[in-house]
């Protein structure tokens, strides 16, 4: 039932997803996402993008690697606008923790901002260790859990003139499930873990964990949000490389 509340909530989200990531570049993905993804699959023959949403990191990935990529996301509407876009890979409708392809049938998985909204993580895990041949190389992008945990965000500290404002870290210790207003009528099913659950996770699947990234906020995100300006040293995304 909670899996179908999700699920129906990514149908609901699909267009703003698409309107508010996709259709305006983005410079997470246009700076940091895609060129990084593109070098981590580089001489794959197979990847699969679990939870790939409307295809934009499975489109570039055709296009830059020239690999063959099949985009999983369990939400009919986002595979939906994925396959009206087209452009290569292969559409599957599917759910992460449950997926329809044999044992050991990608060179390469990736999950881009999947794993922090949905329930069945460690089956999630699991499922991608399956699906990978061995040595098979697996990229998790995360929301940073230590920055972007909910309640975290800016503060104005007006005790001070002008007034200072500071980027306020919330319970990091305390694990969370929630469905966050994103926006005015937009929920989004978020669940916060520690980097040690989802760490921990990976390597009770088998992987080996060989390198982790922080990336500073893009120059072109901090001049499309200048607000961000003074807490540019604060990473917003974390990205776990791992092997089977
Ligand atoms: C934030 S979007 C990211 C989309 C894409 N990976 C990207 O980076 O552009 C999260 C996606 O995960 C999908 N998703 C969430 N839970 C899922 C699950 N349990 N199984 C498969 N897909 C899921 C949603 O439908 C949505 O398309």
């Amino acid at each position: 039932m909670v899996a179908d509340r999700r699920r129906d909530l990514w149908d609901q989200n699909s267009q703003w997803w698409t309107q508010k990531y996709v259709n305006r570049d983005d410079p997470d993905y246009e700076e940091l996402l895609l060129p990084l993804i593109t070098d981590l699959f580089l001489n794959q023959k197979s990847v699969l993008d679990i939870g790939g949403g409307e295809g934009r990191v499975s489109r570039s990935l055709v296009i830059e690697n020239t690999c063959d990529v099949t985009c999983a996301d369990f939400s009919f509407s986002q595979i939906s606008a994925a396959k009206n876009l087209g452009r290569g890979p292969t559409f599957v409708q599917a759910a992460a923790d449950n997926l329809p392809f044999r044992t050991g049938s990608f060179d390469g998985a990736l999950a881009c901002l999947v794993f922090e909204h949905l329930e069945n993580f460690e089956q999630a895990v699991d499922e991608a260790s399956r699906i990978l041949i061995p040595n098979g190389r697996f990229v998790l992008v995360l929301n940073h859990p230590v920055t972007q945990t909910s309640n975290s965000g800016f503060v104005y500290d007006h005790t001070h003139d002008p007034p200072e404002k500071y980027w306020r870290i919330s319970e990091y210790l305390t694990e969370t499930s929630q469905y966050e207003e994103v926006e005015k009528g937009i929920f989004i099913p978020f669940e916060h873990r520690t980097i040690s659950r989802y760490i921990n996770t990976l390597v009770e699947s088998g992987f080996i964990i060989e390198r982790f990234y922080e990336p500073a906020p893009s120059h072109e995100f901090i001049s499309k949000n200048p607000e961000y300006e003074n807490v540019r040293a604060i990473p917003r995304l974390l990205i776990i490389i791992c092997k089977k």
